[in-house]
């Protein structure tokens, strides 16, 4: 298949382009460079073998979208463009709007306009707010509890009501739970700017030697450590259920409007991570206990009963994988993709 790729060469973007590749899609990317860097396009080419085509633009900027869409028959659109920092979003709530929303609305017009309506949202599991249930299914109640959730809830919604006007749209919302992890080649991964807020990101440069300690939010949650507990996706198991969500909705007969939990289904709690990450990198990892992070809750995993089930796929890597594949990545890139 024909498809364009907007955020194709951000973390997650990245790691699905190789997939779509791999597997003999062709591939337009559409990317501002907001927060990754066009270096990227030389791995993904030394890792496949194929140079994806690459846009440098917003996706705000219609008249671009526009000329790509009037010379290239598209498929299907993978949107992974966006912003997604959860504290920026509170200082900062109109760049959350006009990035995640706008840019949405955007890229939907162009393409009901080209009439291209087989579409995959990059959602995330903040949607669901603070659950009551466990393990949170789709079927859960949504109630984001800050700006950046409340832009992506808000495309969801849009997303509901284009499908309720015209049901010939075929529409994957996927709900991310924790992404982590990176290329198994250590070619490719994540890229914080600055000082990395997730968990991961952080404790890969504590092990690294750039940060001194871990500083574990919370020590007093009701889980079995007292420790935060979260459900930790390999990225690359995340590429491959957007596959598998893109061939499950483009081969379905009729118009399909699905949103979808991507994670593995176990929860895994902060002393947990830190524990596995000493194994894999074979350092010892300081860390102290301080208060709870504003916002966070004390659990969160996904039912994948859905996901497993419609699309056939399930997260295959573990936790080992995970914390080695970011080691192998955070050794070989001390600078990211900067050289
Ligand atoms: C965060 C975002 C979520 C986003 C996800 C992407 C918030 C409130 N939520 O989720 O919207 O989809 O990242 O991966 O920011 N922790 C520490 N020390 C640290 C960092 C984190 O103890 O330095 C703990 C947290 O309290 C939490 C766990 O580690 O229990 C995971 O935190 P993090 O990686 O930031 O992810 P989330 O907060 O779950």
């Amino acid at each position: 298949m024909n498809i364009l790729v907007t955020g194709g060469a951000g973390y997650i973007g990245s790691h699905t382009v190789i997939e779509l590749l791999k597997n003999g899609h062709i591939v337009t990317i559409l990317d501002n460079f907001s927060n990754s860097s066009p270096a990227i396009l030389d791995r993904i080419m030394f890792l496949t073998g194929v140079t994806p085509y690459l846009v440098r633009a917003d996706v705000n900027d219609k008249e671009t979208l526009d000329s790509i869409f009037s010379t290239d028959a598209f498929d299907a659109v993978m949107h992974f463009a966006g912003v997604k920092a959860v504290g920026e979003s509170t200082i900062n709530p109109l760049l959350y709007y006009s990035t995640n929303v706008c840019g949405s609305i955007a890229l939907l017009q162009v393409m009901e306009k080209y009439k291209v309506n087989t579409f995959i949202f990059s959602s995330s599991a903040t949607v669901y707010g603070s659950p009551s249930q466990f393990p949170i299914a789709e079927t859960c109640a949504t109630n984001p509890t800050n700006p950046y959730g409340r832009s992506k809830l808000s495309v969801e919604d849009l997303l509901g009501d284009i499908y309720a006007a015209d049901n010939t749209w075929k529409i994957a919302i996927l709900r991310y739970f924790n992404p982590v992890g990176a290329h198994e080649s250590g070619l490719i991964g994540e890229c914080p700017v600055g000082i990395p807020n997730n968990l991961m990101p952080y404790l890969s440069q504590v092990a690294a030697g750039i940060r001194p300690e871990v500083i574990v939010y919370g020590s007093d949650y009701p889980t079995p450590d007292g420790t935060g507990v979260r459900d930790y996706i390999h990225v690359s198991d995340l590429a491959i259920g957007h596959l598998a969500a893109l061939e499950h909705i483009s081969s379905s007969s009729h118009g399909v409007y699905l949103p979808m939990n991507l994670g593995t289904g176990r929860g895994y709690s902060v002393l947990e991570i830190i524990q596995a990450f000493e194994i894999a990198s074979g350092r010892k990892i300081p860390y102290r206990y301080s208060n709870r992070r504003p916002g966070d809750i004390a659990q969160s995993y996904a039912d994948v009963s859905r996901s497993n089930e419609l699309l056939r796929w399930v997260a295959r890597k573990d936790l080992m994988d995970m914390c080695s594949d970011v080691w192998r990545w955070q050794i070989r890139n001390p600078r990211g993709y900067a050289q």
